[in-house]
């Protein structure tokens, strides 16, 4: 996933690129480029790695044209290098692209058979290279497009400048997010809203097979069979200010630490503080109406989903199935149709969960969709979304998304049973008020970072790490593990507690650290056990667990990390501080990138 933007301005564009690039960067920062019209002719600037890099050869080398396009890279077609940046050009355009053309390989050799010399890696320039052969042949801008974009198989975003054309971009949107936003006398594409707020809130979102030809007076846009389409204006109002670290070294710690608010924010949206009860959204069937409900998902949003599983069944007894998104589709499972399929995204653009999104509406499911974007692709398509109130997550390792998503699929968890009759008002009352005191639960749990930091020293020389739960904490103990590992780049595993006995336990010694999430709740013995079997292998072990659950276990350990007391149920909101601080520390004490961890993007928008 990449991100694209172009701007038909006033003045010189290239800051305003840049400007708008930054704002992309959580789409990918292995390279980033721009390219201008200087004179009526296309200039480039391109540089590998950050989006420094790239401000650091335009500072030495500016750009002065009014009209350009620029890119944010997440290499998926060659190396991360200046050679490989976008834009790709020729001696008539340059494109920038977000997405893959799966079928660039017949059309690039194809194009060499006729003598085309290639000097990059990627797919993008195949297309670059396509739309010059039309213009060669005497086709306008416009026609060289119409001609060239059936001939594209995969999901892809394109927005095209073209030599001598002071005042035409024109872009295209299959299957990757492509915006257009509209403003006084200047025009824009961008990947999304975020990336246009400093210039317009007035937005149009083309849909998959439109095209759209921009002038400064407006835009023309084409839909997949070539007739002219309107696409709705709307004022997206995203913050104009780039969400700033305030005074945290990183976004992920300020991320960590408005948890309690954005999370307490998040609950308002869902539960009647007066009646403490739960209010769901309008949905357009009743969970008393359904036998079975799926969760597709990625990632951490993934975890919390697992999450929501045991509650789900134990609160409402709605049996679930829940698959990462990757494999939802192509499992081909069985659906029947009227049922429910929720799905969890913080950035609603991920390309698996988006896929899995369309597979459950073709097989006639009820879709919900959990999304920190309401506005984004996932939004737009999904029957019902259920918004997470978190603001704008940068760091690339989700956070507060996390929690907000807990807190929302346990409100709806709670509002199934009730609609199923599985739970009385009583038992659904004493539910919202553990629901109500997580974000100051959150708070206490922060009063445990120094300890944790302390840690993270010794958790930052080991090789392997593994994570341990059970029950709802097993989902954490994957959670806990993909955050270091993503940040700090120590390879860490979760595992089922009780599964340790079945293989992983041979990788026990005193160089493995073992993380152990046991709140003490209903199966915290068996969890104890297992600690047992670590110990008696010589494994060391960092326990998260509260006061009852370290005066219970008595065991000799690493360290014990003490949460404050919770209900169970909502244990999982308060043990992801422990599990965040912990990957947080252990990175920066590293060294790491934590903000943008190599090989990574925030949203994951190619399969
Ligand atoms: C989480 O820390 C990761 N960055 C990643 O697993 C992420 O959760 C996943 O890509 C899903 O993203 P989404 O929530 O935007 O769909």
């Amino acid at each position: 996933m990449c991100g694209i933007v172009g701007i038909l301005g006033r003045s010189a564009v290239a800051p305003l690129l840049v400007d708008a690039l930054k704002r992309l960067e959580y789409r990918g920062y292995d390279s980033a480029g721009v390219a201008t019209l200087e004179h009526g002719h296309i200039e480039r600037r391109r540089a590998e790695g950050k989006l420094r890099n790239l401000e650091l050869k335009l500072s030495d080398a500016p750009l002065m044209g009014a009209i350009g396009i620029g890119h944010t890279r997440w290499a998926t077609h060659g190396r991360p290098n200046e050679t490989n940046a976008h834009p790709h050009a020729t001696d008539k355009l340059a494109v920038v692209h977000n997405g893959i053309i799966e079928n660039f390989r017949p059309l690039r050799e194809e194009l060499q058979a006729k003598g085309v010399v290639f000097e990059t890696e990627t797919d993008t320039e195949v297309v670059a290279q396509l739309v010059t052969e039309e213009i060669v042949q005497g086709r306008s801008p416009v026609d060289a497009l119409a001609a060239t974009l059936p001939r594209l198989r995969g999901a892809f975003a394109l927005v095209f400048l073209f030599d001598g054309e002071e005042n035409l971009l024109i872009g295209a949107r299959h299957g990757a997010p492509l915006a257009i936003g509209y403003g006084d006398g200047e025009m824009y594409f961008g990947s999304d809203a975020l990336a246009l707020a400093p210039f317009t809130d007035e937005i149009s979102y083309l849909e998959d097979g439109d095209w759209a030809v921009l002038s400064r007076s407006g835009a023309t846009i084409r839909d997949a069979q070539g007739g002219l389409a309107e696409r709705p204006r709307q004022t997206v109002p995203v913050g104009s200010v780039i969400a700033s670290k305030g005074n945290y070294r990183h976004f992920m710690a300020k991320e960590i630490y408005e948890q309690p608010e954005v999370v307490g924010r998040t609950l308002a949206h869902y539960v009647d503080f007066g009646r403490c009860a739960v209010r769901l959204p309008e949905l357009p069937f009743s969970f008393a109406d359904v036998s079975r409900l799926s969760i597709s998902a990625c990632g951490t949003a993934y975890y919390a989903g697992l999450v929501a599983k045991y509650w789900f069944e134990r609160l409402a007894r709605l049996p679930v199935e829940i698959d990462v998104a990757s494999e939802f589709r192509y499992r081909e499972a069985p659906l029947e149709p009227g049922q429910a399929a929720l799905f969890v995204s913080q950035s609603g653009e991920t390309a698996d969960t988006l896929a899995s999104l369309r597979y459950a509406k073709a097989h006639g499911q009820h879709t919900l969709s959990i999304l920190n974007v309401p506005t984004s692709t996932m939004g737009r398509e999904s029957a019902v979304v259920a918004p997470t109130l978190a603001g704008p997550e940068i760091g690339v390792a989700s956070t507060k998304a996390f929690t907000c998503q807990l807190s929302v699929l346990l409100a709806l968890a709670i509002g199934a049973a009730r609609q199923r009759e599985t739970l009385s008002q009583a038992e659904e009352q004493r539910l919202v008020e553990a629901l109500v005191a997580v974000p100051s639960l959150m708070t206490e749990a922060f009063r445990t970072e120094a300890e944790i930091e302390t840690i993270s020293r010794e958790l930052s020389k080991a090789k392997d790490v593994l994570y341990l739960g059970r029950g709802t904490s097993f989902p954490l103990a994957l959670e806990g593990a993909l955050k270091l590992k993503e940040i700090s780049y120590i390879h860490a595993e979760g595992y089922a507690a009780g599964e340790l006995k079945h293989g992983p336990i041979a990788l026990i010694d005193e160089t493995m650290p073992v993380i152990v999430i046991a709140p003490h709740d209903a199966v915290f013995e068996k969890t104890v056990s297992n600690m047992q079997e670590v110990a008696a292998r010589g494994g060391r072990i960092l326990l998260i667990t509260d006061e009852r659950g370290a005066a219970e276990a008595a065991m000799d350990t690493m360290a014990t990390v003490i949460m404050p007391d919770c209900d169970p149920v909502v244990a999982p909101l308060i043990f992801a501080v422990p599990a965040q601080l912990l990957a947080y520390h252990t990175a920066v004490f590293m060294g790491k990138d934590v903000d943008q961890p190599r090989n990574l993007a925030k949203s994951v928008t190619v399969e």
